[in-house]
């Protein structure tokens, strides 16, 4: 393929990666925006592989092939639940390739018209290197915490910060001997220490901060690919890779926005450590049967649903789907709020909820549906905890105070479907529990949907 036509096809591409992102703005664009994603890479990948100075060998077909079935048979076995984890672990992979793809130039060598030309390669290498291994440990140990492989509290060392700088001090000094031309140790050395780096960092950081932290080093693999395009002359490389990049970064601030934390406080870690003491709840936890429930929509002419992660772990969506549609049928109005963050990862209930075919018009955002609660008969809190927590608007104290919250107690009648007395995320009792216009409904959410919905046959 002569370099034009590659031009010319990595353009494409890039134009359709951008198309993509785009796309996964809405629910309805989505499924466009992900087949753009699709098509753009398989432009990608041909126009690499039509590169004459990629031979393509046995090995490379069977790395393509054996690489494609895992991935296929990965992505139709993982759990929604699990998404956080498999995004972390595909994350270290691309550290770990900006690694090997840094250290083999390294090991080539190359000829330079000019000492600037010869720094800027350098540069690019030691960079490139750099953001991939603390991509790539830290993101093995963000797999570990979401896995529950490793503890998700916070391991804070004495002096961490310290620590911290030494090692990234320490780093900058290499680069200038790299540069220097005192050998290829300092790359190894460097590399050595931004593993230890990338694990620290992120050891640091509280299982609560775990889905920040994912989004944060899915931007570090974007700028580590992007240091690999500057490396190795590829556009289309430096173009995805600051797509990735940056698109991680504003996904991580809104996820921060979202939960009122801030961003610097997330990457250095260390919540849950400190945590300050909430107000003393009073009153009771006030149990209710099926019947109830059932009773009170059947008189309700307005229903909100509050779906979150309980609704996740029970696979509830459908229960939920068939609940709605049954009672739309009856001619009540039925809607969703949807908190930026329930759940375990950007637009988790957004996905549950398409897959049950959940109608999109129905699904609101929180900030568009809070003022309308005062207005609705009955809330149905569906494996929701944080996200409903009203100490995060009424005490000054809580540990989540100020975060944003679905004001879903200004409702007539709420009812909260959970197991038992368990904490949400965050690990604190919520005062909405105790209300008097609130009632319990124990049990798995998918059971005790299923059982309302027999109720109500
Ligand atoms: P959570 O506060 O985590 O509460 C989930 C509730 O679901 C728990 O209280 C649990 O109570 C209940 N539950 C668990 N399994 C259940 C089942 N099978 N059936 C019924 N209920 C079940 O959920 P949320 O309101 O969605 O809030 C999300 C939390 O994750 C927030 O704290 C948020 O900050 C955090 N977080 C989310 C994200 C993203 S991007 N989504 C990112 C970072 C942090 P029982 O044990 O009593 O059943």
């Amino acid at each position: 393929m002569n370099s034009e036509l590659q031009t010319a096809a990595y353009i494409a591409a890039s134009v359709l990666f951008i198309l993509s992102l785009a796309g996964l703005r809405d629910q309805e664009s989505a499924k466009r925006g992900v087949w753009f994603g699709i098509v753009g890479m398989a432009i990608a990948i041909a126009a690499t592989l039509a590169d004459s100075r990629v031979p393509i060998s046995a090995v490379l077909v069977a790395v393509l092939a054996v690489g494609a079935i895992i991935g296929i048979v990965v992505a139709r076995r993982v759990q929604m639940t699990a998404m956080p984890q498999l995004v972390a672990a595909l994350h270290s992979f691309v550290g770990l390739a900006a690694v090997f793809i840094g250290a083999n130039s390294a090991l080539l060598g190359g000829q330079f018209d000019s000492v600037a030309e010869r720094v800027i390669h350098e540069v690019e290498i030691f960079l490139g290197v750099f953001i991939g291994a603390i991509t790539f440990t830290g993101s093995v140990v963000a797999w570990g915490k979401l896995a529950g492989r490793v503890s998700g509290s916070p391991l804070l060392l004495p002096a961490r910060h310290l620590w911290n700088l030494l090692l990234a001090v320490a780093c900058f000094v290499l680069l200038l001997l790299f540069i220097g031309h005192a050998g290829l140790w300092t790359l190894w050395l460097m590399t050595a220490l931004a593993f230890v780096l990338g694990a620290h960092l992120v050891l640091a950081i509280g299982g609560a901060d775990m889905p920040v932290v994912v989004s944060m080093l899915n931007s570090y693999s974007g700028w580590a690919a992007a240091a690999t395009g500057f490396l190795l002359g590829n556009e289309l490389l430096i173009v995805t890779g600051a797509l990735v990049g940056s698109s991680g970064a504003i996904l991580s601030y809104i996820m921060c926005r979202a939960m009122n934390r801030k961003f610097l406080s997330v990457i250095l870690g260390g919540f849950g450590s400190t945590q300050a003491v909430a107000t003393a709840i009073e009153g009771e936890q006030v149990a209710v049967e099926v019947g109830e429930v059932a009773s009170v929509l059947a008189s309700a002419s307005s229903v909100i649903f509050v779906p979150g992660y309980g609704m996740a772990v029970a696979r509830a969506q459908s229960a939920v789907s068939d609940l709605t549609e049954k009672l739309r049928a009856q001619g009540k109005e039925v809607r969703f709020a949807i908190h930026p963050v329930a759940g375990r990862m950007p637009g988790h209930m957004n996905v549950l909820l398409a897959e049950a075919k959940v109608p999109y018009d129905l699904v609101c955002e929180m900030d568009e549906i809070n003022p309308d609660f005062p207005d609705t008969d009955a809330v149905l809190v569906i494996g929701s905890n944080d996200t409903v927590n009203p100490a995060a608007q009424e005490d000054p104290n809580s540990p989540i105070a100020g975060m944003p919250v679905i004001e879903a107690w200004k409702a007539g009648q709420v009812f909260v479907l959970k197991r038992g007395q368990g904490r949400g995320y965050s690990g604190i009792e919520n005062p909405l529990f105790f209300r008097d216009n609130v009632r319990m409904f124990y049990g798995d959410a998918k059971d005790s949907l299923d059982a309302l919905l027999k109720a109500l046959a």
